[in-house]
């Protein structure tokens, strides 16, 4: 409700921002198991990383669990989230006699194969990666214990100790900063000259999209608003990137309801991104809690258009139709 009033504030939307392909493609998998096979579905781990989603589809008939064992002998559908897990699950699935839907992002599936494609050539691998983040668990548990290396840092590639400097292949985590990964990748070239890798990295066109927004917007902003979880890797890098960039504040924030109205002191103008994993009503909820204390001046600011969308796989697809 914009009120004369109320303080002027300017208000830049990052475009791109939120949902990505795989995100929604993984959030459909389950809403159409749950509409073809009914409740429950079982989902290991968060489907995506964002409290809300996961809230909703339980509300719908999804249990959410963190590993197989927590899952009863079952006919109805076990779900692996966007993320990506180890080749440990589904054998563990099979070995269980579940019936299993993958809905590890394609982009993520992508990088697995570049993985088990470099150690069929004999390349050591390096991971550049988030230790303990689900994709890096699951990038690692496409091949055996210890076969990856995983690096965080330009000084974990110091420290590295290779078995053969000279046969080395590098891959990425999808979900990383585009500026800290290219000083990595710079580093393991410079120590390593032989290493191969892929044409740029592993980062996925989402992440780098909304990092590449939040880039250009920022220096316009007092205040970087990224709505998002705590637990979501690309969030927490665009509130990063949004910080470097120049913001006097750039906050991670799952709802409107954390915005801390008395720390935002004076400020002309905010911008808001969001999260892949981060529904759009989050954002339009952060939007309408400013309405309602200044006076908004709104303007979407595209830096790049995004047309991307994964088929969801071929046997849910085919149960769908014919449960009708
Ligand atoms: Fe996939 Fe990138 Fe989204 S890897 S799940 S498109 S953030």
């Amino acid at each position: 409700v914009n009120a004369p009033d109320l303080p002027p504030l300017e208000v830049f939307l990052c475009a791109p921002r939120g949902f990505c392909a795989g995100v929604d493609r993984a959030i459909q998998i389950v809403e159409l198991a749950l509409e073809t096979y009914g409740a429950p579905v079982y989902v290991r781990h968060e489907i995506v990383h964002n409290k809300f989603v996961v809230e909703s589809l339980k509300s719908k008939g999804a249990i959410f669990v963190e590993e197989l064992d927590e899952v009863p002998d079952t006919d109805q559908p076990v779900i692996f989230s966007a993320h990506g897990v180890p080749k440990s699950v589904p054998a563990n699935a099979k070995a269980r006699n579940f019936f299993y839907l993958d809905a590890t992002c394609p982009l993520v599936s992508k990088v697995h194969k570049e993985a088990m494609l470099h150690d069929k050539r004999g390349h050591e691998i390096v991971l550049i990666g988030h230790a303990g983040h689900p994709e890096v668990i699951g990038t690692m548990g496409q091949l055996a214990d210890n076969v990856v290396n995983l690096i965080e840092t330009v000084d974990d590639v110091a420290r590295f100790k290779p078995n053969d400097p000279e046969n080395l292949a590098w891959i990425t985590q999808t979900t990383l900063s585009l500026d800290d990964t290219a000083d990595i990748i710079l580093a393991l070239k410079e120590r390593f000259p032989s290493i191969k890798g892929p044409n740029k990295d592993d980062i996925c066109y989402a992440t780098t999209n909304r990092q590449e927004a939040v880039k250009y917007v920022a220096p316009k902003a007092d205040v970087m608003i990224v709505v998002g979880a705590p637990n979501s890797s690309n969030s927490k890098r665009l509130r990063e990137v949004g910080e470097r960039a120049g913001c006097r504040q750039s906050l991670l924030l799952q709802r409107a309801s954390e915005i801390d109205w008395d720390s935002l002191g004076d400020i002309r103008s905010v911008a808001i991104t969001a999260g892949a994993s981060a529904p759009e009503v989050l954002v339009e909820e952060v939007i309408e809690a400013f309405s309602e204390r200044y006076q908004v001046k709104m303007e979407v600011v595209i830096t790049a258009k995004e047309d991307i969308t994964f088929n969801i796989p071929r046997e849910l697809r085919e149960a769908a139709i014919e449960a009708g």
